[in-house]
């Protein structure tokens, strides 16, 4: 396994390269998708500035339910269609909010959030679960990030066997 833990420094697409980098060095060999997912979690969390909640929804009998995550304890279950992350699971699109507070259906789970950006996870065509970041600071996530934390995504769901 690759040394993965140490903050990467630079320009954030330096940043999310090397962060890259180190996730591939951490699934590499293994196929579990909630082992491969608590590690990029804490990689993601670890390794960018200025967020206050890394982690995963996996999609189970219709609803998006909690997965690995680092930060503060959250809401266990979320609708499709609901809060950031069940309108990015619906859409099956990426969802950048710059302002948690004018996004109409925004789940609060941790009251210092103020920015999110979810990811969804789709797996040969069938949505699998998102990846949710959130920021304790207004419009945290620009195109630099979406691409970044996307390119994630795809190499937990290349490297990863979802149930
Ligand atoms: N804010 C999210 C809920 C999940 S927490 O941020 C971890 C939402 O609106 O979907």
């Amino acid at each position: 396994m690759t040394f993965a833990g140490v903050k990467p420094s630079g320009s954030k697409r330096e940043i999310y390269a090397e962060l890259a980098l180190q996730a591939k060095g951490l699934f590499e060999g293994e196929r579990d998708a909630i082992a491969n997912a608590a590690n990029l979690a804490a990689l993601i969390f670890g390794g960018i500035d200025a967020i206050n909640w890394a982690g995963f929804y996996f999609l189970k009998r219709g609803e998006l339910v909690l997965g690995p995550f680092q930060g503060r304890p959250a809401c266990v279950r979320i609708a499709l269609g609901k809060g950031v992350c069940g309108t990015a699971a619906a859409r099956r699109e990426t969802v950048v909010v710059e302002d948690v507070e004018k996004f109409p259906g925004h789940i609060a789970c941790d009251a210092a959030s103020r920015s999110e950006i979810v990811v969804p996870l789709i797996a040969r065509g069938r949505l699998v679960g998102v990846l949710d970041i959130d920021a304790p600071i207004p419009a945290r996530f620009d195109g630099e990030d979406r691409k970044g934390l996307e390119e994630l995504a795809a190499l937990w769901l290349e490297a990863s066997d979802p149930a």
